[in-house]
């Protein structure tokens, strides 16, 4: 695996990569890998000839009071995850190399953000589009996988994608679980042993809602409120936001009646937490 940190090697390996004709699949993180990113290197490794994993804490997403100083990192023991899982290029740049002066211009989300995380974090869409675009240029791969766990994130790049007619194909990748069904998380480290112990109720929750939409509960309205009544109920968490949108428009719906998203967030002493399930009505 080459590991690279400067931008003109990264270029001299792609265009090498293009001139053998290799599909490339890229997976960008900002490490402290677990098992949800194992997940999309995988898949990646099935469907390419060459696998690029970009690990970058990417400043511009985080907002003045967030935990951009304290996100957990473990370069070495990324480093021997991604060789275990046969990535080709580890892309791993200083903040420096990414933004050398203050950025002269960011994309701006328009759609798709005054909801969800992107209410209670202006400007974090922004800063996740302007990274992931000047990844995408720089990587130029075939395909990109994302988590449905950052359900809002992939939405918002394949309209990123869509709008400017980027080249690459976003591929929504299933959320991965704990055994006790607490999404996988670099945050979940924050949590304390308690806290730890409370958050399965979080996944437990979502999938009685689930089962509730299969049943035939159709109304949105009652829909959140019979999450907000089981999930005010935890001792530990504070309620950041409980939202069910049309998938992937993030649209407010009348009826359950097509795909939806229910997602919630919350927020523990040290980690604000997310997730959500899709419910296809289609
Ligand atoms: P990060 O939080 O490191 O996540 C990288 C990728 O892993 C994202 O696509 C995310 O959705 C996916 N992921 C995280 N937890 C997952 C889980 N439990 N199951 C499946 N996939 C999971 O998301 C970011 O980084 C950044 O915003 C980034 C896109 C890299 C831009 O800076």
């Amino acid at each position: 695996m080459k590991i690279i940190q400067e931008i003109p090697a990264l270029k001299t390996e792609i265009r090498s990569y293009k001139q053998q004709n290799q599909s490339i699949g890229f997976v960008p993180t900002m490490g402290f890998l677990h098992e949800g990113h194992i997940s999309l290197l995988e898949e990646a490794r099935k469907h390419h000839d060459k696998v690029v994993l970009s690990i970058f804490v990417n400043p511009l997403q985080f907002g003045p009071t967030e935990d951009l100083d304290r996100y957990p990192r473990d370069f070495k023991r990324d480093e021997q995850i991604a060789n275990e899982l046969g990535v080709d290029l580890l892309f791993y740049p200083s903040v420096e190399e990414m933004y050398p002066t203050t950025p002269s211009m960011t994309i701006h989300v328009t759609q798709g953000v005054n909801v969800l995380c992107g209410a209670s974090r202006p400007g974090h869409f922004d800063g996740v589009t302007t990274v992931v675009m000047k990844l995408f240029m720089l990587v130029q791969p075939d395909k990109a996988y994302f988590g449905q766990k950052d359900a809002q994130q992939v939405a918002v790049i394949t309209n990123m994608v869509n709008m400017f007619n980027v080249p690459v194909e976003i591929v929504p990748c299933p959320t991965i679980r704990e055994e006790d069904g607490l999404a996988k998380s670099s945050r979940n480290v924050y949590l304390s042993a308690l806290e730890r112990l409370e958050a399965p109720s979080i996944y437990k929750t979502l999938h009685e809602a689930v089962l509730l939409m299969d049943e035939g509960e159709t109304n949105p309205s009652r829909m959140i409120q019979f999450v907000q009544n089981k999930l005010q109920e935890l001792p530990l968490a504070e309620i950041d936001y409980i939202e069910l949108l049309a998938y992937p428009s993030l649209h407010e719906v009348d009826e359950i009646k097509e795909a939806i998203v229910l997602a919630v967030a919350l927020k523990y002493k040290k980690a604000r937490l997310i997730d959500n399930v899709i419910v296809n009505k289609g």
